[in-house]
């Protein structure tokens, strides 16, 4: 076993899921510590007892910073890094104004390459170590993200976009090259080190019934891959799918017809459901992808975390970027309280980090390996400054408590907050 180190600081653990359960199930260690070697966590509990019983261990104190599962990032799109922050517009044109013509670019593998480095970057600044994105329809798009993750060790999913239909010239594929190149992705890289392939069509209006049972099939033949989509994010997209669909009860069941639901579904958006798609949601052990700044962003809707999360839907948080109009994932957890608190509930802080970790990890089916401090996961970890701005610090200092403390850096920290990442048990040098 290689040395291990022991880090020290403020740390938190989750018995249980707090969105549904409570703050209660949160257990904060004020002076607490985590051991590591061999890139996985190895012990976690009060920094004494871990001094004692790791006396060999190298120290590495980060005071009275937080030390958390880095965060996971369960629903973005890489390929829409160049145009984050683009005004005025609603999904459909949002997509055939910006998103489609940047996705165009991504033919030529060099440029995929340049993104994919500068996204991850900016992702590790921002201390997300997990992400699961869609590239485009080109499959070097994926190679180069894979390839750009596996150089940084990240635990990390992509997929081929799927688009058959209604996309412009470029954009559009086939069912079998769907399939087939999908298939060639998944050979090249699913299962490779920490790396994943999702099987990806990117929703409804833009993959033709052919194309969506075509991707069914590979799902049938290699259920271990995640099959991620976009579900039911605005009322003119829902409505759209009606009329391509009238043989369909809801928009999911086009996905169901197609053998696109089930366990390691991973649903984005899903805010204008019917009551049948939510109990069918849950019924079908499938994950939903909560995207809050992409859903004010672009105007989408509501999400209605208590209704999904109370009825038995693994729900963790999405960037959703470039619709959504940040890479953090602390912004996103404050995106996701204003939402909320906009459908009249408070969600406590332990329920915010909590779904940009441990239940992320459990919408992607991860949970045995990231997302939580357990002996035996992988040591991707994020060191949280709870003090890093001038406007932080003065109200941490009349914190009574430690979710008092924690809350201030949820609304308003952003990458300045974030003081060290590990990755599989290495400090990764901060870009920049
Ligand atoms: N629905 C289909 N594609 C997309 C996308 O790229 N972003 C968002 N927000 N919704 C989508
Ligand atoms: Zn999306």
């Amino acid at each position: 076993m290689a040395q291990a180190q022991l880090l020290l600081g403020q740390i938190l653990t989750f018995a249980g899921d707090p969105v549904v359960a409570g703050p209660a199930v949160a257990r904060h260690e004020a002076q607490g510590g985590i051991v590591v070697a061999d890139g996985v966590i190895v012990a976690v509990g009060p920094a004494a007892a871990l001094r004692a019983a790791h006396p060999a261990a190298r120290v590495v104190d980060y005071g009275q910073a937080l030390i958390s599962p880095g965060f996971i990032d369960a629903h973005a799109h890489y390929p829409q890094t160049g145009i984050i922050a683009s005004w005025g517009k609603r999904l459909i044109d949002w997509l055939n104004g910006y998103t489609f013509p940047a996705e165009t670019a991504f033919a030529d593998p060099a440029h995929a390459a340049a993104v994919a480095a500068l996204y991850l970057d900016l992702l590790l600044a921002n201390g997300t170590t997990t992400v699961c994105t869609f590239a485009t329809i080109h499959p070097g798009a994926t190679d180069a993200f894979l390839a750009e993750a596996g150089r940084r060790g990240l635990r990390a999913i992509c997929g081929r976009t799927a688009m058959d239909r209604n996309a412009p010239e470029g954009l559009r594929d086939t069912a079998r090259a769907a399939h087939d190149e999908t298939r060639a992705l998944i050979g090249r890289w699913h299962g490779r080190g920490r790396l994943g392939v999702a099987i990806s069509p990117r929703f409804a209006p833009t993959s033709s019934p052919e194309q969506l049972r075509a991707l069914g099939a590979l799902w049938a033949a290699f259920p271990d891959c995640p099959m991620q989509t976009h579900l039911s994010e605005q009322p003119d997209e829902v409505a759209w799918v009606a009329r391509l669909h009238p043989e369909a009860r809801d928009y999911l069941d086009v996905y169901e017809a197609a053998g696109l639901l089930g366990p390691g579904a991973i649903f984005g958006h899903a805010i204008h459901l019917t009551a049948r798609e939510r109990a069918r949601l849950a019924e079908a052990g499938a994950s939903v992808a909560h995207c809050p700044t992409s859903n004010s962003f672009l105007g989408s809707g509501l999400f209605d975390l208590a209704g999904l999360a109370g009825g038995g839907v693994r729900v963790g948080l999405g960037s959703d970027t470039g619709g959504g109009s940040s890479f953090s994932m602390l912004r996103t957890m404050a995106a996701a309280y204003e939402i909320a608190q906009l459908r009249g509930q408070a969600l406590h802080p332990a329920a915010l980090w909590w779904l940009a970790t441990a239940g992320a990890a459990r919408a992607l089916r991860l949970e045995h390996r990231i997302g939580s401090l357990a002996p035996g996961n992988e040591a991707d970890l994020v060191v949280i400054d709870l003090a890093s701005t001038p406007a932080i610090a003065q109200r941490v200092a009349r914190a009574g408590d430690f979710w008092e403390a924690l809350f201030p850096t949820i609304m308003m920290g952003d990458d300045r907050a974030v003081r060290a990442v590990w990755v599989a048990g290495v400090p990764v040098a901060r870009p920049g």
